[in-house]
């Protein structure tokens, strides 16, 4: 696992080019995934909200989009700045606020919010049950913790599909969409490959403190929604 400066100096590097490389190399899919975790959050409006790993801000946006106020975090100042950029077209309701902040350090009190959500970031922070612990520790009594990310799909065919597609394809058109030239779409398909997924993830949830996780699969199992409840008592 990369360290915390690698993994920013990746992501610095990927931010030009990261949404285009998204919607690419997802055939958009991605989008819907996102749309599937502001469903798996169950938004209401004015609840406020806070996106962890926001990057260039996609689930920020379209948390804020459904009526709760976000903030999202990053320790990746390029991709922050991206995701500010797509703020300034905005009307005010849409656009959420965003701050440099560390997944491990959150700079908030206990309980201010009344959800937490990570899309595709977890797997990137170097200790996720510390990462999911603060948020946690962020998000009020009976508040929820959302988790969209990665699996590897276990239908057959799409399985060897997925795996082909993962290992030989996505790291050479990732760097070639992206302009990436550090080796973060090789990472992307190793870390995937190394991420706990399903039960095994919904065990770092309780190991975090979070009560009755539970998930979803998106796509034939290529991604995963995870919930969890902080405890009310
Ligand atoms: C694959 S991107 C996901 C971005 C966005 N959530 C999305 O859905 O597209 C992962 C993000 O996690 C951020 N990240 C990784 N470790 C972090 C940490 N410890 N604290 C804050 N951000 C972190 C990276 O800077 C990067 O922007």
């Amino acid at each position: 696992m990369p360290d915390g400066t690698t993994i920013q100096r990746m992501f610095a590097e990927v931010a030009p080019g990261y949404d285009r490389a998204n919607r690419a190399l997802s055939l958009g899919i991605d989008v819907w995934w996102r749309r599937c975790a502001v469903r798996t959050v169950d938004v209401r409006p004015g609840e406020r909200g806070l996106d962890v790993c926001s990057g260039t801000g996609d689930l920020a946006f379209a948390l804020q989009r459904a009526g709760a106020d976000v903030v999202g975090a990053d320790f990746c100042a390029p991709m922050l700045a991206r995701a500010a950029a797509k703020g300034h077209g905005a009307a005010d309701r849409a656009a959420p606020g965003f701050l440099c902040a560390d997944a491990l350090a959150l700079p908030f009190a206990d309980g201010v919010f009344d959800f937490a959500t990570v899309a595709f970031g977890i797997r990137n922070v170097s200790d996720p049950v510390a990462a999911l612990r603060e948020m946690a520790r962020v998000v009020r009594p009976g508040g929820r913790v959302v988790v969209l990310e990665f699996t590897k799909p276990r239908v057959p065919l799409l399985g060897s599909a997925y795996r082909f597609y993962f290992r030989r394809v996505l790291p050479r058109l990732g760097a070639w969409i992206s302009g990436a030239k550090n080796g973060a779409y090789h990472y992307l398909h190793e870390s995937v490959m190394a991420f706990p997924e399903r039960e095994a993830f919904a065990d770092v949830m309780r190991s975090a403190g979070l009560s009755s996780p539970r998930y979803r699969l998106l796509t034939g199992g290529i991604a995963a929604l995870y919930r969890g409840e902080v405890d009310a008592s």
